[in-house]
């Protein structure tokens, strides 16, 4: 049987440019469908983007244009965006295609007939920018005296007709679905988080699920006075992608998700509404669900009214793809909050990618070019000082494997670093190049130790920074169809002629103003 994996990040809102939080999301989704395409996997890595709503009906208003246009560009934007940060999605979903209206109104169509829809009116709090309705006790009041939501977004009070979804029969099923599946939901603060609420003495309620004071959403069937709350039609994308409703076709398979990737801010509605959606349409349930931090830009919350919003694009074209995508995810935990600086993403690509990485690569390189006839050197009888290096490197695989099947992008990468100290010490202790005028035999070995362990630093690093290491393997002589994780169980043979070596990453230096 066919390992497959699939793999989603939210779609986005289209009411705005994409910035680094955008990116983020997308780059570590990115390396989880690499490592497991690594792997073998048969992966479907989806992203795309959330059009519908009235956030995104204002903003087309807002810039002179109708909606259908508006998103077309911005949608368009977006999915540049992944190309430009070298994003190996299989799939970019656009929730106003035709094919997503039909699968959206099948999903309706199948709850209406369980009797989980009826009709009744919502009358309460709604934020436009959350795309949320909030309860009485939920908001706080601001320095101007006017209640907000705690996300800080302004709320308004609305009565209207609408239909609701029977959520509240799901309360007790969600809570014994969670506790029955430790790994669910991660982190595992946040799981507790979401049993927390599912527990409070109110309970789930029932969830207003259409709305009728503005036209821009997936026609409710039946009744074309209402269009559906986006979040509905937004969840319902992961289903389109693989053909629903026809669970007959090709991509049915990957069905259940084996992960969506989200937000901190936008776990509730995967982790609560989704699921509970899923059970009331007697669907599978994702199997993981994992919500990562938010990025704050110098210490301070990133918004447009600050002016501190980071373009991605901007970063990649000062400090190139690969260092950027290897800050994000080595700066901070994955799952908690992480702060962006300048000054913090040119040291760790001057320290760790052009110091640590850089130079063990190129001084090892370099020295057989001129030392080793440019070719794989002979492997010889192993010292203890060899023996344990190896194993740091036999076990680096595992390590990085696993930390990645858990979502610790951080753990993945602070195990490929000490294991490049240890390169790096290696050289440095055992020192061909005075070995290369008592003990050439010895010297080979040496030099064979570290190209062993360089190609699987390199090989593991490549769902992180793919284009730097395929260069780095190109040097290693490693061959291009060569490179998945069940290669390394064969070695470079001896021999094999090695490219002229070239730098892969150069130090930054500040532009003289
Ligand atoms: N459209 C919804 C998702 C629907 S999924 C069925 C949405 N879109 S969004 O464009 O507002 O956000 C998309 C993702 O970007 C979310 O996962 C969100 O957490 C993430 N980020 C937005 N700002 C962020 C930071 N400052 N830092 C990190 N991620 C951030 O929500």
């Amino acid at each position: 049987m066919s390992k497959h994996f699939y793999l989603t990040t939210p779609i986005f809102y289209v009411n705005g440019a994409p910035h680094i939080g955008h990116a983020y999301t997308m780059i570590a989704a990115d390396v989880l469908a690499r490592w497991k395409r690594l792997d073998g996997y048969e992966v479907f890595f989806l992203t795309g983007t959330d059009e519908h709503g009235q956030k995104v009906e204002k903003a087309a208003a807002d810039a002179g244009k109708a909606p259908q246009l508006f998103t077309d560009e911005v949608s368009a934007v977006f999915a540049d965006i992944a190309r430009q940060m070298n994003i190996s999605n299989d799939a970019f979903i656009r929730t106003t295609e035709d094919r997503h209206k039909r699968a959206s109104k099948a999903l309706w169509e199948k709850l209406q007939a369980g009797g989980h829809i009826y009709l009744g009116g919502y009358e309460g709090w709604y934020s436009v920018r959350d795309e949320s309705f909030y309860d009485e006790a939920e908001l706080i009041v601001n320095a101007n005296g006017e209640k907000i939501a705690t996300t800080g977004a302004p709320v308004e009070y609305v009565t209207e007709p609408s239909y609701f979804f029977r959520m509240s029969a799901f309360g007790q099923k969600l809570i014994d679905y969670i506790e029955a599946n430790p790994d669910f939901i991660g982190p595992k603060e946040r799981r507790n988080e979401v049993l927390g609420f599912l527990k409070s003495p109110e309970g789930l309620k029932d969830l207003s699920i259409s709305r009728t004071s503005f036209r821009w959403g997936v026609p409710v069937p039946g009744d074309d006075a209402h269009v559906m709350y986006v979040w509905i039609d937004a969840l319902t994308n992961y289903l389109t992608a693989i053909g629903y409703p026809d669970t007959d076709g090709p991509l049915w398979k990957f069905w259940p998700a084996d992960l969506h990737l989200v937000g901190k801010d936008i776990l509730r509605f995967h982790a609560v509404i989704w699921p509970a959606l899923l059970m009331a349409a007697e669907l599978p349930l994702p199997k993981r669900v994992f919500a990562h931090g938010w990025w704050t830009i110098e210490g301070e919350k990133m918004s447009k009214s600050i002016g501190n919003v980071i373009d991605p694009r901007e970063l990649a074209e000062t400090f190139g793809v690969d260092p950027l995508r290897f800050f994000l995810l080595r700066e901070t935990t994955f799952g908690s909050d992480g702060d962006y600086s300048r000054a913090s993403l040119i040291r760790r690509m001057n320290v760790e990618l052009a110091n640590d990485l850089g130079n063990l690569a190129q001084r090892t390189l370099s020295f057989i070019a001129k030392n080793a006839g440019a070719v794989m050197p002979s492997r010889g009888a192993e010292t203890p000082e060899d023996q344990a290096l190896a194993s740091l490197r036999d076990a680096l695989i595992k390590h990085v494997g696993d930390a990645i099947s858990r979502q610790a992008f951080h753990e993945a990468l602070e195990s490929v670093w000490v294991t490049i100290r240890a390169g790096n010490a290696y050289i440095d202790q055992q020192a061909p190049w005075t070995l290369r005028k008592t003990d050439m035999v010895r010297m080979e070995a040496v030099l064979a130790n570290l190209l062993d362990l360089l190609r699987v630093v390199a090989s593991v690093l490549q769902p992180f920074m793919p284009d730097s290491m395929s260069k780095m393997l190109d040097q290693l002589g490693v061959a291009a169809n060569a490179r998945q994780l069940a290669d390394l169980a064969t070695p470079i043979a001896t021999g094999t002629p090695l490219p002229a070596p070239a730098g892969v990453f150069p130090r930054f230096v500040e532009p003289e103003a």
